[in-house]
């Protein structure tokens, strides 16, 4: 959760990064453009990763071209209080960043032909990744406990609101031709598999060299060393990099690291719960 909060149509932001301002802006008056790619996720569903993948797939798989820029410019969240002057400067075709809820996002993108990648990743994963973020981000609370930090993402309550309604929300553009969605482990499970669909999706043609380098790149331990894409690069007054860095563990699972067996059958009671009139069959799920 965050230190000091404001609601924007019924959804948690945070006064440090967002305005009502910056949100009216992005959901009622941003132009969209049609070579416009959207990268949307809830917070700490892969990202940063899918920023690193499509400028990479952008650039040809031209590390050099795809890294002149810090991860957090290259491909600005457009909500932001900053997008706008962020996304501004960008050349076309434009990668954007948003974790905005679907009912919140771009009225000018439904008259468009811009693309957006939807990234989801198990909950589970995410409320201990988001954990591990509000430790190191100064304008989160560090939560005291993951039994605190449990409840405040089940209920909603987290910046930009209730995993559950976002994924909800994004999956009702799963049959429109400007949309693909993919998870964390499907990315992990098979990197390369994923960045041929991406390219298809993209209508980017890249050869088998190139495809070789986005996978190269966008691997977590070359990311994790390279300082365009670790975030080392954000002033200390955002994150305190002594405390930890946002590539943590990239892995999947680390949930089981962290939950008690009866925090993971609460998480259970409450998923089963939102989800049961759901009727997308999420990767996680057995
Ligand atoms: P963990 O905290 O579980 O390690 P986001 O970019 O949405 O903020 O998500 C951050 C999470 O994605 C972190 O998860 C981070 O380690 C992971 N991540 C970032 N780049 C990755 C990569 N190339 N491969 C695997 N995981 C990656």
């Amino acid at each position: 959760m965050a230190e000091k909060t404001f609601r924007y149509r019924g959804v948690p932001f945070t006064t440090d990064l967002h305005t009502e301002e910056s949100l009216s802006y992005a959901e009622n008056e941003f132009v969209v453009l049609d070579d416009d790619t959207f990268n949307v996720t809830y917070p700490k569903s892969g990202t940063n990763w899918m920023i690193e993948i499509l400028n990479l797939i952008k650039y040809n798989g031209n590390a050099e071209l795809s890294n002149q820029l810090p991860i957090f410019i290259k491909s600005p969240w457009y909500e932001l209080a900053h997008g706008k002057q962020q996304v501004e400067v960008l050349t076309s075709p434009r990668i954007i960043t948003t974790h905005l809820q679907y009912q919140m996002f771009s009225k000018s993108f439904f008259n468009s032909k811009a693309k957006i990648v939807y990234t989801m990743r198990n909950p589970k994963d995410v409320c201990v990744s988001n954990y591990h973020f509000a430790k190191i981000v100064h304008c989160y609370k560090d939560p005291e406990s993951i039994q605190e930090h449990l409840e405040t993402f089940l209920q909603g309550n987290d910046v930009f609101g209730c995993w559950f309604d976002h994924v909800k929300g994004w999956m009702q553009m799963k049959d429109d031709s400007r949309f693909f969605y993919i998870s964390y482990e499907e990315l992990q499970q098979d990197l390369r598999g994923s960045v041929v669909r991406l390219c298809k999706f993209l209508e980017k043609e890249l050869d088998d060299e190139a495809i070789d380098s986005v996978v190269k790149h966008s691997s977590f331990q070359v990311m994790k060393n390279n300082k365009m894409a670790n975030w080392s690069l954000t002033p200390s007054d955002f994150m305190d990099h002594n405390k930890g860095s946002i590539m943590r563990k990239g892995v999947s699972g680390d949930w089981k690291n962290h939950f008690t067996v009866a925090q993971n059958e609460y998480f259970d009671r409450v998923y089963e719960e939102k989800i049961k009139d759901f009727n997308i069959k999420l990767f996680w799920e057995d």
